[in-house]
């Protein structure tokens, strides 16, 4: 069939709404309350809270097109699979109905809305272990439909158990829906937990019911929940019969627009084409992040770090294909035309991500080409076929290579480098710096509930005592939060002075002396508006939103959840305050028990 992104994002979404869905906007990729991971992986992550118990305001259904970004294979890409962005197109049960009918609404879809022969479909589902039975009513619930047994395949733990998104909440047994492909790549004993092509995964209805803890348990969730997802780039391909999601009406104008700056043609030398899935997904990826709700900066620490190899992988492969520098961030502004009717933000943060885009650029292209002769150097003396970990950490430190950069240009000339050698030259360096306090998050890190908690809503007070120093147009620009300290990014021309962060200090410490209680309120946008709440008002679909108030010292719009009191708190203090970008300075601060 032929089908576009726009009528099958909104076949999806007529769909589930004419079911009673309430349509969601898109949440930020950077998640809110998940110090686990960088970046929002799923449309389900920023519903954490709601799957856990707490009522949504827009009801017990609902449905959404989640931009979200999976970092985990930056260096796959190239191949014609791998985004490190992608939209999902999402469907909700809160606590409300069950396997029955999302297996129901799943069928009607597929069969019914994207007239999907039924003969060509496959499912899976739990096979079963010691801790959850077989799912013996996934199957009736298929076959009452007409599928037929053998349509079905009962697979383990590996396959058919869902979650959480980072690394603890919501998980549970899912069904996963596949279209039958060419049968020719069918191997020997084939099911769809087989890569050779013949299954091709599109849809996956996660039947939630487990509560991953922090030690690794499974707790039951208060409520059965459903959680659909289906990855919009790589259903639209296979809808359309492509074999790659780069075929697709969201990449092609990118890829034109490559060819003509390049002067090259897709699809004529395997080496090209890999070039250009690089540079064009590269490109979208870094733009929907600094354009995002939440607009992340390259930076070398946490998602700015990643921001900052994107960019720098793109630059790298551009140059290859002969163009660089302003002609990549043409490439930005399309993707802007090409989303922003779905995702006002970027259209919002337009002059910022072309701006910041091409800052990024030039910088790295002053010293990609000197870095790229030094490595060419060194590795010539390469002995024993591995580059030492120093040299690794000056291209890094002198040149600007993010490590999985050179990792990646030394196993283009057949060569490995000693990441412990570079690990070591980064502490040593990290010492002398004392940049040692920077904490990584990228995986590993407990989830301090009430720590992450508590700095959330010590953030909220920051912001009002920013607001009440620098002015109204003063706004949150990015902000992440561990268990151990706050990082917030705001927008302000100057260095703050001594006097302004004692003020910012003694604002927030005063609300925390005042034991005042946080009042959740959900309330129409434009009454949110009204009283002066702060916050982002570009809410499309949802108009009902949650309002927090401290006392007289803060009230902003957000999804919580939140400190009970202030008094929870415990003292309030600036550790660090420093530039992130242009215009935008960046606090770090701490909650002392
Ligand atoms: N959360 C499920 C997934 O990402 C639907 O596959």
């Amino acid at each position: 069939m032929k089908i576009t992104s726009q009528e099958f994002r909104k076949a999806f979404i007529d769909f589930y709404v004419s079911k009673g869905h309430a349509l969601i906007p898109s949440a930020s990729l950077i998640p809110e309350n998940d110090p686990t991971v960088l970046f929002t992986t799923a449309g389900m992550h920023p519903l954490v809270p709601y799957l856990q118990g707490e009522p949504h305001p827009l009801g017990k259904r609902l449905c959404s097109v989640q931009k979200c970004v999976r970092t985990g294979d930056i260096d796959e890409v190239g191949d014609k699979s791998h985004c490190t962005f992608f939209e999902m197109l999402g469907n909700w049960s809160l606590g409300d109905y069950g396997k029955k009918e999302a297996i129901a609404f799943s069928y009607e879809f597929l069969t019914k809305v994207l007239k999907l022969d039924q003969n060509k479909l496959a499912f899976t589902v739990f096979e079963g272990d010691e801790n959850a039975p077989r799912d013996d009513e996934a199957i009736a619930y298929w076959q009452s439909h007409g599928i037929r047994r053998d349509q079905i395949f009962t697979l383990p733990r590996k396959n058919n158990w869902w979650g959480p998104a980072g690394l603890t909440g919501p998980c549970g047994t899912d069904t996963e829906m596949f279209i039958v492909g060419d049968q020719d790549k069918c191997c020997e004993e084939c099911d769809p937990s087989c890569d050779c092509g013949k299954y091709l995964e599109i849809w996956n209805e996660v039947f939630m019911q487990y509560d991953k803890q922090t030690d690794g348990t499974f707790i039951p969730l208060k409520q059965k929940n459903v959680d659909g997802g289906m990855g919009f780039e790589r259903t639209l391909a296979i809808l359309n019969g492509y074999d790659s999601v780069y075929d697709t009406d969201l990449f092609r104008p990118a890829i034109e627009l490559i060819e003509s700056l390049a002067n090259v043609k897709y699809g004529d030398n395997e080496e090209t084409d890999k070039a250009i899935r690089i540079v064009a997904d590269h490109i979208r990826t870094a733009t929907f992040i600094m354009g995002d709700q939440k607009g992340v900066l390259p930076s070398n620490v946490d998602q700015g770090y990643v921001v900052r190899r994107l960019i720098r992988r793109a630059t790298r492969y551009a140059r290859t294909l002969g163009f660089e520098g302003e002609k990549l961030v043409e490439l930005a502004t399309l993707y802007i035309e090409e989303y922003k009717e779905i995702y006002p933000e970027l259209l919002e943060n337009k002059e910022k991500v072309e701006t910041e885009l091409l800052k990024e650029i030039e910088k790295f292209q002053k010293t990609l080409v000197q870095g790229l002769n030094e490595l060419e150097k060194v590795l010539k003396f390469v002995k024993d076929g591995v580059l030492n970990g120093k040299t690794a950490f000056r291209l890094y430190d002198t040149f600007g290579f993010p490590i999985e950069m050179t990792i990646e240009l030394a196993k283009e000339k057949g060569f490995s480098v000693d990441m412990e050698g570079y690990k070591a030259a980064e502490e040593k360096h990290k010492a002398q710096s004392k940049a040692g306090a920077e904490q990584k998050f990228a995986g590993g890190l407990a989830d301090h509930q009430v720590e992450t908690t508590n700095l959330h809503t010590a953030a909220h007070l920051m912001l009002a005592a920013l607001r009440k120093l620098f002015g109204d147009d003063t706004n949150q620009r990015g902000s992440n939060i561990t268990a151990e300290r706050l990082r917030f990014d705001f927008n302000c021309d100057h260095k703050m002075t001594d006097e302004e962060l004692k003020f910012v200090e003694d604002y927030v410490n005063e609300a925390i002396d005042s034991k005042v209680d946080v009042v959740m309120e959900e309330m129409p946008i434009e009454k949110a508006r009204e009283i002066g709440a702060t916050g982002i008002f570009n809410n499309k679909y949802g108009d009902v939103v949650k309002v927090y108030t401290i006392g007289d010292y803060s009230k902003e719009i957000c999804g919580g959840p939140h400190a009970k009191n202030t008094g929870d708190l415990g003292h309030f203090e600036i550790i660090k305050e420093q530039s992130s970008a242009s215009g935008v300075r960046r606090i770090k601060a701490v909650l002392k028990g």
